[in-house]
C-alpha cells in the first residue's frame, strides 16, 4: 500500500489571492420588497429568459444569412433611433456559448429564443442554408447539455426581405412558406426540441408592421394590414400542424401580447371605444385561433374583406397545447373617431408609475390577462413568454450593475402570476423579457430590458442587481418545491 507523503507543515501560500468576489448590488433598504408566493408555482415550472433573433444575433451577412424585413427597415434612415440597427446586436450569433453560461449563472431552467427564418431560408423558400440550421442545432445541443429546455420561436418579425419582395404577409403564399419553413425546422430540431411556438406577438407585425408604419416592413394600409392579419394566423395554422406531422411528441402554442383595456370615462363613447380596442389588440388574434371566427364588431370596424379560402377556419383553429402571454401594460383609451382604426385613441394616465419606455405599471394586470386566459378561453396550459421593463442602467465604478426599479417590477409581476395561479390559471412557466440588453425594434440600443448588461462597444456582459435577484427567486422556489415532494 502506498502511503500519500505527509502534508507540509505549513501550506504553500499562493502567490495570488483568489479574487474577491464582485460586490453584489444590494436592495434598497427603503423599498419594501413584494412577497411572492412561490409555492403556488408548481415543482417543475419553467424559469426561463427570452430573447429574438434579430435583436441579439447580429453577424447578419455571415454564414449565408440574406436580409430580412428588419434588415432593410432599420437601415432606412429615421426609422429607428439613433439609425442604430442589428448588425452587431449583441454579437451571440458568436458568443452564444457564454450566453448559456449566463443562463446557467442565472439558475433557469428554460429559454425561449427564435429562428432567423432568413438564416436558415435565405430565399425565404428554396434551398435551406446547412450553417444556419447548424447554429441552431448547436445552440440546442448546448442548452439540453446544460439542463436547460429549449423553446423554439419560429417567426419574432423577421420576415426574409425575399419574401416582402413577393409582397410579403398581405399575400397568402407567404403563410404557404411559412408552413414549409416550420417543417423543415421541425425535422431537424424536433428530435431534441419539445416547446414550440409559432408566432410571436401577431399584433405587432399585421398592425404596427402595416397600419401604424413604425416597425417592418413599415406599411399604413389598413386593407394590407388586415390581410397581412389573416395571413398570419393562417401561417401560425399550417405551422402547427408541420410541427405535429414532424414531431408528435411537440407542444406548440401561438405567443400573443395583450393587454388589459379600460375607457378613460363612462362615456358610451369610450367605453365602446374600449370595446373596439379589446377587439383590435385582443379578441382579434384570440378568437380565430379558439375557432370562434374572426371578431364580427371588429370586421364591421375595419371593413376591409378578408382573404379567405374554404377549410382555412379549421386551420387557423388547429388545436394547441399551450398559450403564450407577453404582458408589458395595461391600456385607457378614448373614443377617436377621426383617427385611425380602431378609432380608439390611448390617453396617457397621470401619477402612476411608469417604466423607462414609458409604459405605465401595472402588475395587476397580468394577474387580470391570466384569468381572461384561463376562464374566457378555457386555455389549458399558460407561459408568460415575454414581461420586464426597460430602464437607463449603467455600470457603476465597482463593476455592478444596480437596477431596483426593475427588480421591483419582477417581483411585483411574479407576484401576481402567483395570485392568478391561487386562482386557477394554469401557468406553467415565466420567461422574463429579456436575457440580454439588445436592439429594441425601433427604440435603438438606448432602452434595456436585460437581467444582463451588455456594453455595446466591448460586448462585456455583467449580471445586473435583478438578473441576481431572479436567480434568488428560482433558487428558493427550488427548495421550496423540494420541501413540498
Ligand atoms: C415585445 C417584443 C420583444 C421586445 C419587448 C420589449 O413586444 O416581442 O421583442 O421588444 O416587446
Amino acid at each position: 500500500m502506498t502511503r500519500r507523503a505527509a502534508p507540509p507543515a505549513t501550506a504553500p501560500i499562493p502567490q495570488t489571492a483568489p479574487p474577491p468576489a464582485p460586490p453584489r448590488p444590494r436592495t434598497p433598504k427603503d423599498r419594501v420588497l413584494t412577497s411572492i408566493d412561490l409555492a403556488a408555482f408548481p415543482p417543475d415550472f419553467h424559469w426561463g429568459t427570452a430573447t429574438s433573433s434579430y435583436q441579439i444575433e447580429g453577424a447578419v451577412a455571415e454564414d449565408g444569412r440574406a436580409p430580412s424585413i428588419w434588415d432593410t427597415f432599420s437601415h432606412t434612415p429615421g426609422k429607428i433611433d439613433n439609425d442604430d440597427h442589428g448588425d452587431r446586436a449583441c454579437d451571440h450569433y458568436h458568443r452564444w456559448r457564454e450566453d448559456v453560461a449566463l443562463m446557467k449563472q442565472l439558475g433557469t431552467n428554460a429559454y425561449r429564443f427564435s429562428l432567423a427564418w432568413p438564416r436558415i431560408l435565405p430565399g425565404g423558400d428554396g434551398p435551406p442554408n446547412a450553417k444556419g440550421l447548424d447554429f441552431y442545432d448547436r445552440l440546442t445541443d448546448r442548452l439540453l447539455a446544460e439542463g436547460i429546455t429549449p423553446s423554439v420561436t419560429l417567426y419574432h418579425w423577421d420576415l426574409p426581405q425575399a419574401l416582402q419582395d413577393r409582397g410579403g404577409w398581405p399575400e397568402r403564399d407567404t403563410a404557404e412558406h411559412f408552413g414549409a419553413y416550420a417543417a423543415l425546422v421541425a425535422e431537424r430540431l424536433g428530435d431534441r426540441v419539445t416547446q414550440w411556438t409559432t408566432l410571436n406577438e401577431p399584433l405587432c407585425s399585421a398592425w404596427i408592421g402595416h397600419l401604424e408604419g413604425r416597425m417592418a416592413p413599415g406599411l399604413t394600409d389598413l386593407t394590407a394590414a388586415v390581410r397581412a392579419s389573416y395571413h398570419l394566423l393562417l401561417g401560425h395554422g399550417l405551422a402547427a400542424r408541420a410541427i405535429r406531422a414532424a414531431v408528435p411528441t411537440a407542444q406548440v402554442g401561438i405567443v400573443n401580447n395583450l393587454s388589459t383595456v379600460a375607457p378613460a370615462s363612462d362615456a358610451p363613447e369610450d367605453v365602446a371605444a374600449a370595446r373596439r380596442m379589446d377587439g383590435h389588440s385582443n379578441r382579434w388574434w384570440l378568437d380565430p385561433v379558439h375557432g370562434r371566427g374572426f371578431p364580427a364588431d371588429m370586421l364591421d370596424v375595419y371593413g376591409v374583406e378578408l382573404p379567405e379560402k374554404a377549410g382555412d377556419s379549421a386551420t387557423i383553429a388547429a388545436p394547441l397545447d399551450h398559450l403564450g402571454l407577453n404582458y408589458y401594460f395595461p391600456v385607457t383609451v378614448a373614443d377617436d373617431p377621426a383617427g385611425p382604426a380602431p378609432y380608439a385613441r390611448q390617453v396617457r394616465r397621470h401619477g402612476v408609475p411608469r417604466t423607462g419606455m414609458d409604459w405605465e405599471i401595472d402588475a395587476g394586470g397580468i394577474e387580470q390577462l391570466l384569468l381572461r386566459l384561463t376562464r374566457e378561453y378555457g386555455a389549458r396550459k399558460l407561459y408568460v413568454t415575454e414581461n420586464g421593463s426597460a430602464y437607463p442602467d449603467v455600470v457603476r465604478p465597482d463593476g455592478t450593475v444596480d437596477d431596483p426599479e426593475r427588480q421591483a417590477y419582477l417581483e411585483e409581476h411574479l407576484a401576481a402570476c402567483a395570485r392568478a395561479v391561487r386562482q386557477g390559471a394554469p401557468l406553467a412557466g415565466y420567461y422574463a423579457w429579456s436575457l440580454l440588453d439588445n436592439f429594441e425594434w425601433a427604440y435603438g440600443y438606448d432602452k434595456r430590458f436585460g437581467l444582463v448588461h451588455v456594453d455595446y462597444d466591448t460586448q462585456v456582459r455583467t449580471i445586473k442587481g435583478s438578473g441576481h435577484r431572479y436567480a434568488d427567486i428560482i433558487r428558493e422556489h427550488g427548495w421550496q418545491s423540494r420541501r413540498v415532494a
